[in-house]
């Protein structure tokens, strides 16, 4: 959103595209803009442009286009972009973002997730005579505020009124975006949202007030800039990721329940009510972020980049934490809630993807480390089961973004139930590290890529810090912590080892490319890395991709093994060696050609291996962090060789935030 700073519509398109192509890692099948001012004759009317496909397509849309004179100067204007995953129909161009309230485009509205009873709604508009033109549950928005519009009481009802009436008609999380008349408003619900503004001159305060009232929200209200001058320029830039930090590093993060308002160039905040306890303001914060660290360097894509970051994103996760000459851990935010943790009945750790292997990954660990039971869940499964929990647990929410749906209701789940609810999670600011009582901030910087990598290995890291901060004192374990202890100061180093085997692993991507199916097996400590190999192969890769626990080896997946089909094994010298080289044997006595993550040096492994991948040695509880790379990597290279566009696998999102 612009104001009084005159800007060519191509700026404004230019502006709004990039914004989307920022958002693109995040998964999407469609992509739409409105912007105002586009009438050659009526200045106010909002024209509408939407695809198909990638952001590219709209973008050549875009400038295809007669009808727009793209030169033409604007100086007071808005717009608004999306990505559409699509969930309620299909992906198209009438099913994408912005939704319009009729044919004349007089409002346009964009929407993250989903709306619970639009059905009702829908079919009550379709009883008033108001057409729809998509599947999409969004469409409701702009056609209730017409409806409202229609039929208000008096012409002295304003356009933020009347949003305000139609966000009180839906039951579930969205984040809305309306665009009319050059007035805007948007509230946040669950997604997230954030504003980032820009001012010519240095702010007079960071704070912005919130009105209060049930009634008109007064737009404009509060001057951002330190002189009043009313014609400061002002631009704000509402998003719903950090990707606003290539126009300006100051944000305000809104809350559940927040109304943001933008008119004549003057932002406002608004709640309905004030509750017992609550700021009455919100803080513009300056994010401490590099451009360059969204953007992909030198790498083909930024999975490539961000597995190749990984000594760097685990040494940050330890970094002021671990002190290596007295052996001690303090996690910031946990230190104040050790005791109460200390006496908990058990921990849950609750996760989906890429987050519950981190949990899996941890649990032996942390039940030696901790002596308590482990209990390690994923969401969906554990809202469904409607799991009993109690106030003496203790419920870890893992998640890189902090704002997945099922993670979140999880989350909610257990502190309705008194239990204490402890975030781990990669994005400060986020749901999830908003709503925990306490939590770990894993550093590993922003994560692009679809398909997680570092912040698997970051989390791995964080939650081995929190088994060895609780077991401080514990005289018996402190030999154990010792070498866990080592193992980590080493671990950036043999990180960086094993990437060295990058082409390697690629000489083995080339042999197996063309393949329908990859079987990853292993057990103990390796279980949670077959799953997350499994679930990279067949996230970017598309192969069928399964992770195998090799205890269950002779229960069902012995059949799938023969000449033909690719395994991978996990071998590694922990105490499940000689149980693995069992389910070795069995496999090569049934002609299957095994390739093998094992220790450098392991000979015996090798004389039986079809092909190995010699891995450094570490402690075996953090050996996960180094088996898993390869797989990272392999998956990497077989997608690349299959064709497939990394950073963008089909049907998938970064942030799933509708359940
Ligand atoms: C999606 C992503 C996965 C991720 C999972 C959990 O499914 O595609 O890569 O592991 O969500 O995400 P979170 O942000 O909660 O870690």
């Amino acid at each position: 959103l612009n104001y009084r700073v005159p800007q060519t519509r191509k700026d404004i398109f230019t502006t709004l595209v990039k914004g989307l192509q920022r958002l693109e890692y995040r998964g999407y099948d469609s992509a739409g803009v409105a912007v105002d001012g586009c009438g050659k004759d009526d200045k106010n009317s909002i024209c509408l442009f939407k695809k198909k496909g990638k952001v590219k397509a709209l973008d050549e849309e875009l400038y295809k286009n007669d009808s727009l004179d793209l030169d033409m100067e604007l100086d007071t204007h808005f717009g608004i972009a999306h990505t559409r995953w699509a969930t309620h129909g299909e992906p198209s161009a009438v099913n994408s973002h912005p939704h319009r309230s009729d044919k004349n485009n007089e409002f346009v509205v964009i929407h993250n997730g989903i709306i619970t009873n639009y059905k009702e709604l829908k079919k009550y508009l379709v009883s008033k005579g108001y057409e729809f033109e998509s599947e999409t549950d969004t469409e409701v928005i702009p056609k209730l505020i017409k409806y409202l519009y229609d039929n208000r009481e008096s012409n002295c009802v304003s356009f933020s009124t009347l949003v305000e009436r139609v966000i009180q008609q839906l039951f579930e999380q969205s984040v809305l975006s309306f665009n009319a008349l050059h007035s805007f408003i948007c509230s946040r619900r669950g997604s997230p949202l954030l504003i980032g503004v820009r001012c010519q001159y240095k702010l007079s305060t960071d704070q912005i007030p919130i009105q209060y009232n049930s009634g008109e929200i007064n737009t404009p209200q509060c001057n951002l800039n330190s002189s009043p001058n009313q014609f400061c320029p002002l631009n704000a830039f509402l998003h719903s990721d950090l990707a606003i930090i290539e126009h300006t590093n100051k944000v305000i993060y809104l809350e559940d329940d927040d109304i943001a308002a933008v008119a004549e160039g003057k932002l406002s905040l608004h709640r309905m009510n004030r509750s017992a306890g609550e700021d009455p303001v919100r803080v513009i914060q300056t994010l401490q972020m590099e451009l360059q660290q969204i953007m992909k360097g030198n790498f083909k894509a930024f999975m490539q980049k961000e597995i190749f970051e990984q000594p760097e994103s685990v040494f940050n996760t330890m970094r002021g934490r671990i002190c290596f000459d007295t052996s001690t851990v303090v996690l910031g935010g946990l230190k104040d809630h050790l005791k109460e943790i200390k006496r908990c009945r058990r921990l849950i750790i609750i996760g989906c993807g890429t987050s519950f292997h981190a949990g899996v990954a941890t649990r032996q660990i942390l039940e030696e480390l901790t002596e308590l039971p482990v209990m390690v869940e994923l969401a969906s499964d554990f809202l469904d089961r409607t799991t009993p929990v109690y106030r003496d647990d203790v419920c870890f929410f893992i998640s890189q973004s902090g704002e997945t749906a099922d993670t979140l209701m999880a989350l909610r789940y257990c502190k309705e139930r008194g239990a204490l609810t402890v975030g781990v999670t990669n994005t400060v600011g986020s749901s999830i590290s908003r709503e925990t009582d306490c939590g770990v901030h894993i550093n590993a910087g922003p994560e692009i890529g679809v398909a997680s990598t570092k912040a698997y290995t970051s989390q791995f890291v964080s939650l081995i810090m929190f088994g060895l901060m609780m077991s401080e004192d514990r005289l018996s374990l402190q030999k154990r912590r010792q070498e866990i202890i080592n193992g980590l100061r080493k671990l950036p180093e043999l990180i960086r080892e094993v990437l060295a085997l990058d082409q390697k692993i690629k000489s083995i991507a080339d042999e197996l490319y063309q393949q329908r199916s990859l079987l990853v097996m292993g057990r103990g400590y390796h279980y949670a890395t077959c799953l997350e190999g499994a679930l990279k192969i067949k996230e970017i890769t598309y192969m069928h991709s399964e992770g195998i626990l090799a205890g269950e080896l002779k229960h069902g997946p012995l059949a799938l093994i023969d000449y033909h089909m690719p395994v991978i094994m996990v071998i590694m010298r922990d105490a499940c060696y000689i149980k693995c080289h069992n389910a070795l044997q069995q496999i090569t006595a049934r002609q299957g050609r095994p390739i093998i993550l094992c220790c450098q040096d392991d000979s015996e492994i090798s004389k039986m291996a079809y092909k190995t991948i010699e891995l450094p040695h570490t402690v075996d509880c953090l050996q996960g962090i180094l088996c898993v790379i390869p797989l990272q990597l392999m998956s990497f290279h077989l997608a690349v060789l299959r064709g497939y566009d990394v950073d963008c696998p089909r049907n998938l999102a970064k942030s799933v935030t509708v359940e």
